[in-house]
């Protein structure tokens, strides 16, 4: 974005958070796009259908950059239990999103969680594995070649308590291998994209951080074309402060690119649950900033960008049971349920306009 531009959105944002200081949780006004304000690309997750809902799609194309699928690019949707794939669900996301002038980031090809169901029958041959194994990231990767800025090439593959790294199909047939050949992979069939090696509760639990710290480390030992690390920052409301800084920095010391890839802030969860809602939504804001600051204090070509996990808080997956215990009064985002914005939307514009 040019200066002046960038100047007029911050100005227009300092105004109204000068408006808004008297009371205590100042109503919403107008929100300058948000993509303006930041000098780093900015990301949420979307199903294809929003794409059909005009409010939703309006308040993505003012306020981001580019859309990861939330679910659309899993195995689960695409990888058929006969071995053949439909991608038309996700394809249905990457043109509508480029049709809005949005990128696209790739979620996810290798999840212990989600395995193609013919690769149950493969275990235990090696050799039929890793062909298997190869043929499936190829083709993934090689289906939106181009189409995508970057993938999650694997996810999560620490242990939940970070003690370790996770045992999955995947794992049991290549050894810890399974890592460094998705990647491998992925860049035979996908010159291009960025590919990323994503975490959660990174922030949480230094353990499970040194263990994904070192997974990199070997990755980029090995040679594996590793370009970035996400953290995907599902996190409470009254989450440690200085917690998001610290994994970013420590993400960003090994030189890669690095995503916060898929915020949301629970006012639902964590042990202070009997905080004051005020305190929870304060809470909530101060992580914004912190997030964005973390950003920010990074070289600019490491700065992957910031993805929430949902615009409005109705699409939140914090909403639908079983992920938040059924619980309907979670309020994540930056939008509530009619796409208004927050205060904590006007707090992160604030602070990427730092
Ligand atoms: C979640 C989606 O939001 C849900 O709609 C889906 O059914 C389950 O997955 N970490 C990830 C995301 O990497 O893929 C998850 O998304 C949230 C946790």
């Amino acid at each position: 974005m040019i200066a002046a531009t960038r100047r007029a959105v911050l100005a227009g944002a300092g105004a109204l958070a000068a408006c808004s200081r008297a009371s205590a949780e100042p109503p919403a006004g107008p929100l300058p796009p948000l993509k303006a304000a930041a000098p780093f690309p900015l990301g949420v997750c979307a199903m294809s259908e929003q794409f059909d809902d005009l409010g939703w799609s309006e308040l993505v194309r003012t306020h981001f950059d580019r859309v990861t699928p939330e679910w659309e690019m899993k195995a689960e949707a695409y990888a058929k239990p006969d071995g053949s794939y439909d991608f038309s669900r996700a394809d249905r996301i990457v043109d509508a999103a480029a049709r809005r002038g949005l990128s696209a980031f790739g979620h996810t090809i290798v999840w212990y969680s989600q395995v193609p169901r013919r690769f149950e029958a493969l275990d235990g041959d090696r050799r039929a594995f890793a062909e298997a194994y190869r043929a499936y990231v190829t083709r993934v990767a090689g289906h939106f070649a181009g189409r995508v800025a970057g993938w999650d090439v694997v996810n999560e593959p620490v242990l939940d308590d970070g003690e370790g790294y996770r045992d999955c199909l995947w794992r049991r047939n290549l050894g810890m291998d399974y890592v460094r050949l998705a990647f491998e992979h992925a860049r035979e069939a996908d010159p291009e994209a960025v590919l990323f090696l994503n975490e959660y509760n990174l922030e949480q639990l230094p353990a499970k951080r040194a263990d994904f710290l070192r997974l990199a480390e070997s990755l980029l030992k090995a040679g594996a074309p590793i370009g970035g690390l996400g953290t995907q920052t599902h996190v409470p409301a009254d989450l440690k402060s200085g917690a998001i800084r610290q994994t970013v920095r420590e993400l960003g010391a090994l030189g890669l690119k690095v995503h916060v890839s898929e915020l949301d802030v629970s006012l639902n969860r964590g042990p202070g649950l009997l905080s004051s809602r005020q305190a929870l939504l304060d809470g909530q804001k101060r992580i914004v900033e912190e997030a964005a600051g973390a950003l920010l204090d990074l070289p600019p070509a490491q700065r992957w960008g910031l993805t929430v996990w949902g615009a409005r808080d109705r699409d939140s997956w914090l909403r639908r049971p079983p992920e938040n215990g059924g619980r309907s009064d979670d309020a994540p985002l930056l939008f509530d349920d009619e796409g208004r914005p927050k205060p904590v939307a006007h707090a992160l514009a604030a602070a990427l306009g730092r």
